[in-house]
């Protein structure tokens, strides 16, 4: 078990409770020891610095327990639509309902920035992440072969639509209500108090 970072103990099962907030440059080790066990060709410092660097048209969120970096995920946004370009868990900490609460705060974030649809490239033999997509309502709308140089492995394209109308926000909320313990958001993009 790898918890030794945690201040409190977190029971295997227990209801995790998860602070979901904007990634910053403090947070990049944390990001870099993650993305190192997930992805077998890790983006590197200079890559996640420019993407921070974007935030016009990225949104970047990092989950943690107490003070731990658990997870992340980006979202790039482009003429309306949004493209997940990373999402990760630590697999110490996977099926907890991390990744959920990730892509619940990007997507909400992206849909409050105007997107109306999502895609995003998954290894056609990531089972665990198109599951967890197809649950956010993504289908598979096309093939890019060989799209992983490293493998040779081809990439599902799948796509999520309307996600700015009524139907997306229930299925939104039905997600979020499957979710134990609390999720904390500290939103990057405040409403204006109201005058
Ligand atoms: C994909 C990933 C981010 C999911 O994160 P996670 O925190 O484990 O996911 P969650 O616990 O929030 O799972 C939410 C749902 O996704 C699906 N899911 C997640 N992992 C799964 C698995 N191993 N097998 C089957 N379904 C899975 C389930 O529907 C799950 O809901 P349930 O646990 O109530 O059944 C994580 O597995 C990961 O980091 N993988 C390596 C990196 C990666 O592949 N990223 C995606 C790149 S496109």
């Amino acid at each position: 078990m790898r918890r030794v970072a945690l201040a409190g103990r977190v029971a295997e099962g227990a209801p995790l409770d998860v602070e979901v907030t904007p990634m910053r440059r403090r947070h990049l080790r944390s990001v870099l020891r993650i993305e190192a066990q997930v992805y077998p060709r890790p983006w590197n410092l200079g890559l996640f610095m420019s993407e921070l660097s974007l935030r016009g048209d990225r949104i970047y969120h990092v989950a943690r327990v107490g003070q731990t970096v658990v997870g992340y995920g980006g979202l790039m946004l482009v003429a309306g639509e949004g493209h997940v370009t990373t999402l990760a868990v630590d697999p110490a900490w996977q099926r907890r309902g991390v990744g959920a609460r990730l892509l619940l705060a990007l997507v909400r974030d992206g849909i409050e920035r105007g997107i109306t649809a999502i895609t995003l490239e998954v290894r056609m033999g990531n089972q665990a992440a198109q599951a967890l997509y197809r649950r956010f309502g993504f289908a598979p709308a096309g093939v890019r072969r060989n799209y992983y140089v490293e493998t040779g492995e081809d990439a599902l394209v799948m796509w999520a639509h309307d996600v700015d109308g009524a139907g997306y926000a229930a299925r939104l909320a039905r997600i979020e209500a499957t979710l134990t313990g609390s999720t904390v958001t500290d939103r990057p993009h405040p409403e204006p108090p109201p005058r």
